[in-house]
């Protein structure tokens, strides 16, 4: 079945990509943006992450939501239009989906389409009842929902400790910001990942295969191919590590010696050590996530954790 998703984006991605990488190649402290992890083949890398022994947040959170479940379905209002943020693989929201037997209709929000309209069309094979309505778009933009949804009770799925990719105000204007798309009377699912021990979380984001590190550096690959980059991909290192001040891994690339790199018309210069910082994923307790989700404007319901506290999964509501 053919899946037609819809644009809101009024500005095409590409030019926001080469702004966005020609803003934060400048900095002193140069950055890229997270969000263009995601082409084709950094969703199918960061999908083996998921898979990766180090990487415990995703199964974590997978059981967490198959053992409370029913609660999260009892939750949400029936006839629901479930939006999710990101929506990756469809793996959680399909946990979800066998609990959720009374969703109106299911609406994936992501920023790469062929990935997006691939995985919607899957879902549709696999649920044949289920609407499915996917929305290609950057979610860190005012987006409108598609208008079938309209007069539906909507809830919001924001799992995979996305949240924790975003600055704290940034999370916290995020929040905000589902909330206004979503409206009044809506709910939402956020999954976070919690502060532990140094060790295992650097693991988590540097395993022993390389998979985080070459996911790391197609960032790299995709502004060669898309920018008319130039950049060396054996000039450049993987980096992880936790900052506990900040409560966040940084994930970095270190230029391995001094260079000089073009993109498009510009040149961009490294010293030997310097970084990209490409990624930052801040983790939170309990008490200090319920805190950001109330400065957001969200009523906190509740949270739920595995046993050996690894990963949480809140539930919020906009009154
Ligand atoms: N948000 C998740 C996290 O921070 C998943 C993720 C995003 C991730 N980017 C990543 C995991 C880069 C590993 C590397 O864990």
């Amino acid at each position: 079945m053919t899946i037609k998703p819809t644009f809101p984006d009024a500005k095409p991605v590409a030019p926001a990509f080469l702004d966005d990488v020609r803003a934060g190649l400048s900095r002193p402290q140069k950055t890229l943006s997270p969000k263009y992890f995601y082409d084709t083949a950094g969703s199918a890398l960061f999908e083996d992450i998921t898979r990766l022994p180090e990487y415990y947040p995703t199964r974590t959170e997978i059981g967490i939501l198959d053992v409370r479940g029913p609660e999260i379905a009892a939750l949400l209002p029936a006839g629901a239009a479930l939006v999710e943020f990101g929506s990756g693989s469809t793996l959680k929201l399909r946990r979800l989906l066998r609990h959720l037997d009374k969703l109106a209709a299911y609406v994936p929000v992501e920023i790469s389409g062929e990935f997006v309209q691939a995985q919607a069309e899957a879902l549709s094979g696999d649920f044949p009842h289920l609407r499915v309505e996917p929305v290609v778009a950057d979610f860190t933009r005012d987006i409108d929902l598609p208008e079938s949804l309209a007069g539906l009770p909507r809830a919001g799925f924001f799992p995979g400790s996305t949240i924790g990719n975003f600055e704290p105000e940034e999370a916290e204007a995020l929040l905000r910001r589902f909330g206004r798309i979503l409206g009044a009377g809506a709910h939402m699912i956020v999954g976070v990942d919690l502060v532990k021990d140094t060790a295992t979380l650097e693991s988590a984001y540097d395993d022993a295969e390389g998979v985080t590190a070459a996911f790391n550096l197609n960032l790299l690959t995709r502004i060669n191919r898309e920018l008319a980059g130039r950049f060396d991909l054996d000039a450049f290192a993987h980096r992880a590590v936790f900052n506990p001040q900040a409560s966040r891994i940084e994930m970095h690339l270190v230029a391995r010696n001094a260079q000089d790199v073009a993109v498009g018309s510009d040149t961009f210069a490294f010293a030997a050590g310097e970084t990209i910082h490409t990624e930052s994923s801040y983790k939170y307790t309990r008490e200090t996530f319920r805190a950001l989700a109330e400065r957001a404007g969200w009523t906190w319901i509740k949270v739920w954790t595995d046993p050996q506290n690894l990963f949480s999964v809140h539930a919020l509501r906009l009154d």
